[in-house]
């Protein structure tokens, strides 16, 4: 009788050896939460299409806080929804702006908690883009276009007054050349040399941001994002995203979406050596939501399995709607 020269399942034997040869493990600390704040008083609003997240008032927020902090979550990702909006998002960089606000708040109550801002205007221009619009009759066409160098300014003022308020780390979304580069130089002259820049490097044109648009009322008015945000067909073009980016002085790269961008961290990873986060995205949260509703997969496993991916992939961090689940799960 002749016997398998190699038996890969004596190491998958018992439980006991499974947790030894383990390669990859999810940590609480890998989480970053990201929170929806708002304006008004008494607002805690659930998402629709996201259950579980809300929009919260400042005053609603603590809560939320606690619950954050005594699961051991290192960081929140906040996203503001302003009571106004206009062509160049100003209530973005206001000084009592709603991320400005809920920063101040956050850091007075845990001054240890990481807060990281997402720097972008499209939750705060009216026309819903992420950049100021440039308008142009040519020949009786109306071209309406995101006009990047006149958008830097206006990021850079954001991430300035973010930083003003106390957040720790910069995130900007936004995808305009050379956003990284101003933001550095903007914050290196305003004081905040020490505020570290996690730019979200290569972001996809995704449909899976569909929920976040509801989320955060920030869908575009007219057009697409396709001018900036990235062609889910292309691969070497994340490559040259993240070089430009750590050239410019970012201080940690992102991959965004996660799920079906897992080979994309994997490159990343494999070129560059800042740390790196996925973004586990609304539309990934909201298609486990609605199957788990239906009873037709185990949520937690499911999730579980996924964060895993995207560390096995490369991910150092994941930001992540599943987060205070992902750190309940794994006490
Ligand atoms: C802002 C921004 C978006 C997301 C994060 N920052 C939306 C977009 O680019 O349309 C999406 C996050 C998610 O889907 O969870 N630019």
């Amino acid at each position: 009788m002749s016997f398998p020269t190699v038996r890969h399942r004596r190491l998958r034997r018992t439980a006991g050896i499974r947790n030894l040869v383990r390669e990859t493990v999810l940590n609480v600390n890998d989480l970053i939460a990201p929170i929806f704040v708002t304006h008004g008083t008494n607002v805690r609003k659930e998402i629709p299409s996201m259950p579980g997240v809300f929009h919260l008032s400042i005053d609603q927020l603590d809560a939320e806080l606690d619950e954050i902090v005594s699961l051991k979550i290192p960081a929140v990702l906040l996203f503001g929804i302003p009571e106004t909006k206009d062509a160049i998002g100003s209530s973005g960089f206001a000084e009592d702006g709603i991320v400005q606000a809920a920063t101040r708040h956050i850091k007075k109550r845990y001054p240890d908690l990481v807060v990281v801002a997402d720097t972008c205007l499209c939750e705060y221009t009216d026309h819903g883009h992420c950049g100021m619009i440039h308008v142009e009759n040519r020949d009786g066409h109306i071209h309406a276009e995101v006009d990047n160098d006149e958008s830097l300014d206006l990021l850079v003022k954001t991430a300035v007054s973010q930083a003003e308020a106390g957040a720790d780390i910069i995130a900007p979304s936004n995808m305009m050349d050379g956003f990284v580069q101003a933001i550095r130089a903007g914050l290196d002259e305003a004081g905040y040399s020490h505020i570290a820049i996690m730019s979200y490097s290569v972001k996809y044109s995704s449909a899976f941001y569909g929920p976040f648009r509801e989320a955060a009322d920030s869908a575009p008015q007219f057009g697409d994002r396709k001018s900036y945000q990235m062609d889910p067909a292309n691969a070497l073009e994340a490559l040259r995203e993240s070089e430009s980016d750590v050239l410019e002085g970012a201080d940690m790269l992102m991959v965004k979406p996660a799920l079906a961008y897992l080979d994309i961290l994997r490159m990343v990873r494999d070129q560059f050596d800042l740390p790196l986060v996925a973004y586990n995205v609304s539309g990934e949260y909201s298609m486990v939501k609605a199957a788990a509703e239906k009873g037709w997969i185990d949520e937690q496993a499911v999730v579980y399995e996924m964060l895993l991916g995207m560390k096995r992939a490369g991910a150092d961090m994941i930001i992540t709607y599943f987060a205070k689940d992902a750190a309940r799960w794994l006490q």
